[in-house]
């Protein structure tokens, strides 16, 4: 069946194959595209490498399908937050929400969207769980290789090559995306402007994150923040895990009597040195909850671990939720939520032909159920005009604008580098989250690689390591720490560029240059990343096209070639590019709270002139959507010596309370 293409914004066409049902996934997120910034992506009339006529949709019995055309060489990147490789070409992907899928990633975040190395991409909008055939089946009337005799010829292919994506849904139909590029890139921008645009941290969610045990009284998470400030580790997020509930497992959303007496001057005593709350919660109600009774009859038909699980679909229930969470947590100061288990698998949670009150089945709710939890939090601190940040387990496509970072119970740690990496290709976040060490050298390592990471966090709710439980190691702990706290104006500016444009601030090489490593990436605009894994002692690194510097030193360490470096144990590998002017926090840093006092230092790198960004408001409210923000352009001359002058000019918008203390400094040997 030949397929009608609505044009949605420059560069941007939606068909729907057979009569798509239910809510999808860009609906269940309530997403309204940022139609103004992908008009402004490009004057030229973006356009797909394929005639749109070459896709074919079909309902056939129980299945909907799509075939978009694929070329020989073309490589297939993205399908979700995915632990291992890079190129998906060849692989059949079943995107279904499971936190132990058999066999296969751990499925956080299945989004259904691919991107080529041609340059565009693609997405299937539905909420059922969909099969992608990365370049893998071959249809009768499809220009396929002639068949091979395996007895006699050495070539046979198991696998011959196809010259399409298939993809298919049990259900009646599907709606399907087309972005353009022309790069990989610009493809995925449009993507996540079409899902209202990346999310805008709230400025200090881009510091530094601690969750203490799960037992841990009011008094021990306070005596726990002291001793960080009294051996000098900064601290912005302060997580508490299931113990501040009175029951958990199923949760009762409320405080414990007994361990948090007073829950307002909890908040305000830790708010008072500008540390958040952030509390753990899954979202299986107990009998206990206050809200037990008012969710009747908003349950789906099955428990998990003996709490029901409300229908966010239903409003009645959202409004429930929304007002018990504002009056006994907002309400007092706390600023965000870790919102857990919501991805679990059909052991521990629902099976799939649960039915909930708003008609869903499980296996549909389940594929959703992420999205609906992070669009009702980040509704009721809207409301407060306030951003919240936090974590959520489980999310899909449509969720680029949602304020809330995955993370998993694995730990391995080469995966959650390629993990962090893949979801520049995905429109969500990932926090590389360290929790234990078998020794100081793993711990100073886990800990670099949280400083990288979308969101940086030690997650001690079982261990109750610190960040100086290892003798011996606890300055690179905190020098790991510290080199993030001070790069927050540069990530503030950064994930200000994925809001606006919808340019993901973790960029795999894929998006940059068409690499396939999944070790090193983009951070921002400027810098490359190249984590060091536990026990790696030297690794390489491949620069991009230009010249590289390293980020500590300021010593050139190439163009475009592949490197070896043995970097010492306190050094996160990072190297910026030439020219590059970065914003830092410099003189004397708690976390990344700004005062009047607050110190910006504008770092330059190479010889020649300087550009850059900084984009700045208020870091906690709506009022840069009215306009209150200023997009700040960088420049330089080239440093004579390391004597340069600079000047900052207001490119967009205004914004009077920004750093009052500006230096600039020229970073070189
Ligand atoms: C796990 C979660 C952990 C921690 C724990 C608390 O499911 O992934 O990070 O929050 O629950 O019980």
């Amino acid at each position: 069946m030949e397929l009608v293409w609505t044009p949605v914004a420059p560069g941007v066409w939606r068909a729907q194959v057979g009569k798509p049902d239910g809510p999808t996934l860009l609906s269940a997120a309530h997403d309204v595209p940022r139609v103004d910034a992908l008009k402004e992506m490009g004057s030229q009339s973006p356009s797909m490498p394929f005639e749109l006529k070459t896709v074919a949709g079909e309902v056939a019995d129980e299945f909907t399908s799509a075939r978009i055309p694929l070329g020989p060489e073309e490589h297939l990147y993205g399908l979700g937050l995915q632990m291992h490789g890079s190129n998906r070409r060849g692989e059949v992907y079943h995107l279904r929400v499971d936190h132990y899928a058999s066999g296969h990633d751990r499925l956080h975040a299945p989004v259904p969207l691919y991107v080529s190395s041609k340059g565009y991409a693609v997405f299937f909008n539905t909420s059922r769980p969909i099969t992608v055939y990365a370049g893998v089946g071959n249809r009768r009337d499809a220009k396929n290789p002639a068949a091979r005799d395996r007895n006699t010829d050495p070539k046979w292919d198991a696998q011959p090559p196809a010259d399409a994506v298939e993809a298919s849904v049990h259900g009646p139909g599907m709606e399907i995306y087309l972005f353009a590029g022309p790069t990989p890139l610009e493809a995925v921008e449009r993507y996540n402007l079409l899902c209202g645009g990346g999310a805008l941290p709230p400025r200090w969610a881009l510091g530094f994150w601690h969750r203490t045990p799960s037992l841990d009284t009011a008094e021990d998470v306070q005596k726990e923040v002291a001793e960080f400030e009294k051996r000098g580790y900064p601290i912005d997020v302060l997580g508490l895990e299931p113990g501040w509930q009175s029951k958990s497992y199923p949760c009762t959303f409320d405080w414990s009597k007994d361990r948090f007496p007073d829950p307002r001057d909890f908040v305000s005593k830790l708010k008072s040195k500008n540390v958040h709350v952030n509390l753990w919660s899954n979202p299986y109600v107990s009998e206990a909850s206050p809200i037990y009774k008012a969710l009747e009859p908003n349950y789906g038909s099955h428990m998990v671990w003996l709490g029901p699980a409300p229908d966010l679909m239903v409003p009645h229930a959202a409004k429930v939720i929304g007002d018990f969470f504002t009056k006994t947590h907002l309400d007092i100061g706390v600023s965000g939520y870790k919102i857990d288990e919501i991805d679990g698998f059909d052991n521990w949670l629902w099976p799939d032909h649960a039915t909930f009150p708003s008609g869903l089945s499980g296996v549909r709710m389940r594929q959703i159920y992420g999205l609906l939890w992070q669009k009702e939090l980040d509704e009721i601190y809207r409301k407060q005009d306030r951003r919240t940040f936090g974590l959520v387990r489980g999310s899909n496509g449509g969720g680029s604008r949602f304020p809330f970072a995955l993370y998993s119970d694995t730990y391995d740690h080469r995966e959650y580098i390629t993990g962090m990496v893949s979801t520049g290709l995905a429109g969500v976040l990932w926090c590389a989250e360290a929790r234990d060490a078998a020794n100081g050298e793993e711990w100073v390592r886990r800990m670099q690689t949280a400083a990288v990471s979308h969101i940086a966090q030690l997650n001690a709710w079982a261990s109750g390591t610190k960040p100086w439980s290892f003798a011996g190691y606890e300055d690179s702990v905190r020098s790991a720490m510290l080199f993030r706290t001070r790069l927050v104006p540069y990530l503030y500016t950064a994930f200000a560029q994925y809001h606006y444009q919808g340019t993901p601030v973790i960029r795999p090489m894929s998006l940059v240059d068409g690499g396939e490593e999944t070790d090193q990436y983009l951070l921002g605009d400027e810098l490359l990343v190249t984590p060091m894994l536990t026990g790696q002692k030297s690794r390489k690194v491949r620069l991009p096209k230009g010249d590289w510097y390293d980020f500590d030193s300021g010593v050139r360490v190439g163009n475009g070639t592949t490197i070896e470096i043995t970097p010492a144990l306190d050094k996160i590998p990072v190297y910026v590019r030439a020219g590059a002017l970065i914003p830092v926090l410099s003189g004397k840093v708690l976390n990344s709270t700004l005062t009047p006092d607050s110190e910006l230092e504008i770092r330059h790198y190479g010889t020649e002139a300087g550009h850059g960004w900084l984009y700045e408001d208020d870091g906690e409210t709506f009022a840069y959507e009215k306009g209150s923000f200023v997009l700040q352009k960088l420049a330089s001359d080239a440093p004579s010596g390391s004597t340069f002058a600079g000047s900052i000019s207001a490119a967009k918008g205004h914004y009077a309370d920004g750093f009052k203390h500006i230096t600039w400094k020229h970073v070189g040997p």
